[in-house]
């Protein structure tokens, strides 16, 4: 385990996509997993809107509010040390405007402690990650399989994958790291898309289901430590909680029911 000697920074990612040094990206949603991926020396903890669908109960990240993600982000940072902490905006509050973007930013950084925005989509929210930057706010962006258009996606699917929805990507990828963005997520496309875009683009990708040539990788907590009923195929568990805390309860529940415990 490499813990953190210095806090992550916007220009740490920077520098790390430079000297070509991978960044380890994992989401969290409260104080004390926040501390466990501090300790383990994450660089990015994202507090993502899939708050919704893996803690929450919905099946999918559209019903989370910004109260919801403020509550879960605040609780991160009093978690954190060095790692930079990014919390997602969820939907339906920045589509509409630059201005209501930016309104929702400056709660979420006022109120939370945290570092970073993240937001969906490429070329369409240009305006609105120029808006965000110029005034000093430090955006991360996603593009490809965007959680919060699943309505319109008609499901979790992979996207880029004829030539002109991978060229639009492509456009979406050069935009935001041409209007601000300090790092992109890609998310669910082409392996050699990524690669393409991570190959033209100044700041850090990060992938999900985007093939190892990214700068970095994203996953999901429950996912990674086998605490979600089925995981995405392209997310690894290193680890089966599921089982061993069923295990733990079962095994307690049986000492109560037979006098072996207190
Ligand atoms: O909400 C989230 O957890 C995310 C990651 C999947 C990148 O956006």
């Amino acid at each position: 385990m490499t813990q953190l000697k210095k806090r992550t920074t916007a220009s740490t990612l920077l520098a790390d996509k430079q000297a070509q040094r991978k960044q380890v990206w994992l989401t969290a949603y409260d104080t004390p997993s926040a501390t466990l991926a501090e300790i383990a020396g994450v660089d990015v903890i994202l507090v993502g809107d899939s708050l919704g669908m893996v803690s929450l109960g919905f099946d999918s990240t559209i019903p989370v509010s910004l109260e919801d993600m403020m509550h879960h982000t605040a609780a991160v940072v009093r978690g954190r040390d060095k790692a930079w902490v990014v919390c997602d905006l969820p939907f339906g509050s920045y589509q509409q405007s630059p201005e209501q973007a930016f309104e929702a930013a400056a709660k979420v950084l006022q109120q939370t402690g945290c570092d970073a925005v993240k937001i969906e989509g490429g070329q369409h929210m240009a305006a609105t990650i120029a808006f965000l930057s110029e005034r000093g706010i430090a955006v991360v962006a996603h593009i490809g399989l965007t959680p919060q258009s699943v309505k319109k996606f008609g499901g979790f699917k992979k996207q880029g994958g004829n030539p002109k929805a991978a060229e639009v990507i492509f456009q979406d990828a050069m935009s935001v790291s041409q209007t601000g963005a300090v790092a992109v997520v890609l998310e669910c496309i082409p392996d050699d898309l990524a690669a393409r875009i991570t190959a033209a683009i100044e700041i850090p990708t990060i992938g999900i289901g985007a093939g190892k040539d990214c700068d970095g990788q994203v996953l999901v907590w429950h996912d990674l430590l086998g605490l979600s009923e089925k995981n995405p195929p392209f997310a690894p568990a290193y680890a089966n909680l599921r089982e061993q805390i069923t295990n733990a309860i079962g095994q307690w529940s049986e000492d109560v029911r037979t006098g072996k415990q207190p």
